[in-house]
């Protein structure tokens, strides 16, 4: 079994009564589906479970998982800024003839809803798709309190894909919280599951279903081998999303923004541990089994991958560019500046802060990336083009 799950030394405070009692109760849950399936399940249904079991996943319960009080910060927690940029980007799109309506999967907070909405003063509709009960809740309410009646009412919630829909799709870190298979070459390759020694989640092999063997074999046949000892993620649900997203659009510009890599890097013989990450009170390791239901557990987007079954699926790829790149080119600076010459010293600080964290290469800027496709429409985007490099 490979050794990269495990804590790698950072401490992790230890979770207080009720928290612990939610985990065991979540524990409970997957054992259970552990039992029915005969002693074993996938990574990906563990994950599954883990995330979004109703009530008990990380994301369907009550914590508040983002911002300085939960686990990790995402760039609309960092800066409205982060928004503004989006919001130059959907006005152009919307003034080029684009539809004036927002598909947000997985809104968070609600932050970059409002950001955008603030910025984008044309934009007639703003649909949140959100697989978490307990997150559309806090968005509702934050947005209520945070938007003006008028800007609030453009708002609404979908339960499942809209039909024809025309306009511009979002996804903010949602690529990188999907569940993942994981394989592991050992001569041939096998895949980790989820089992149960002892009432205690543990780690277990099997041989791969068709799909995850398949998938594997031809990055390998693109790629070149893969060494002994190589485990690494897999994602089997992009080419899903995709097609579903893609039936359900009768023309739109579609942009993914997430941490990833093109194949080439994901699956580098160097890269033998997989990237699979945990983030526990802004503590980040890479044991999945450990507190379920009180960690955020996710990997790596593989944007080759992404960019082939939005192909696939009848999307037009428009292209792929650090979002660091993106946000310079859709008025990062400008914004920075306005907003400093309205402010003292101290917010001054906090704003050019604010720009290096989203923008530098070694903070956001290189590690997550802008991918952009578009269906029956052809538009102008400036900031994917590559030569238009700024920094
Ligand atoms: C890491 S959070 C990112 C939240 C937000 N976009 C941000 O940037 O702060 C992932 C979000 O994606 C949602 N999510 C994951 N898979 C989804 C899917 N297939 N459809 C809709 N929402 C999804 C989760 O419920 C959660 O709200």
């Amino acid at each position: 079994m490979p050794t990269q799950f495990n804590t790698q030394g950072v401490e992790l405070p230890p979770p207080g009564k009720t928290a612990l009692a939610h985990s065991s109760r979540l524990v409970q849950a997957i054992i259970g589906r552990i039992e029915q399936r005969g002693g074993l399940i996938g990574f990906d249904e563990y994950m599954q479970m883990a995330l979004y079991e109703p009530g008990l996943g990380y994301y369907s319960a009550a914590t508040p998982k983002f911002g300085a009080q939960g686990d990790f910060v995402t760039a609309p927690e960092i800066s409205p800024m982060f928004g503004f940029c989006l919001g130059q980007q959907v006005n152009a799109l919307v003034a080029q003839g684009a539809g004036a309506g927002i598909l947000e999967f997985g809104a968070g907070s609600g932050k970059l809803c409002a950001q955008i909405l603030n910025s984008s003063p044309g934009l007639e509709q703003y649909h949140i798709l959100d697989l978490s009960a307990e997150l559309k809740q806090r968005q509702k309410r934050y947005l209520r309190a945070h938007l003006s009646a008028e800007l609030f009412h453009k708002i609404d919630w979908l339960s499942s894909l809209p039909t024809d829909f025309d306009g511009i799709v979002l996804a903010n870190e949602v690529l990188d919280a999907m569940p993942v298979h994981i394989l592991l070459k050992q001569g041939d390759w096998a895949e980790l599951g989820v089992g149960c020694d002892g009432g205690k989640l543990s780690w277990q092999s099997f041989a791969p279903g068709k799909p995850s063997l398949d998938a594997i074999r031809s990055i390998e046949a693109r790629l070149g081998e893969l060494p002994d000892n190589y485990c690494s993620e897999l994602n089997l649900n992009y080419s899903p999303w995709f097609t579903a997203l893609a039936e359900s659009c009768k023309r739109a510009v579609v942009l993914i923004i997430d941490y990833g890599y093109e194949q080439a890097h994901y699956y580098h013989p160097a890269r033998s541990r997989g990237s699979l990450i945990c983030h526990y009170q802004h503590r980040v390791h890479s044991d999945p089994l450990i507190y379920p239901g009180l960690q955020d557990i996710t990997a790596f987007v593989d944007f080759d991958a992404c960019a082939d079954a939005a192909e696939n699926a009848g999307f037009e790829l428009v292209g792929m560019v650090p979002q660091g790149r993106f946000l310079l080119a859709n008025g990062l600076l400008e914004e920075a500046q306005r907003q400093s010459l309205e402010s003292d010293t101290a917010a001054q600080l906090a704003v050019s802060q604010q720009v290096q964290t989203l923008s530098l290469p070694q903070e956001m800027g290189e590690k997550f990336k802008v991918l952009a496709m578009h269906k029956n429409l052809s538009l102008e985007m400036p900031a994917m083009r590559r030569e238009r490099a700024y920094g």
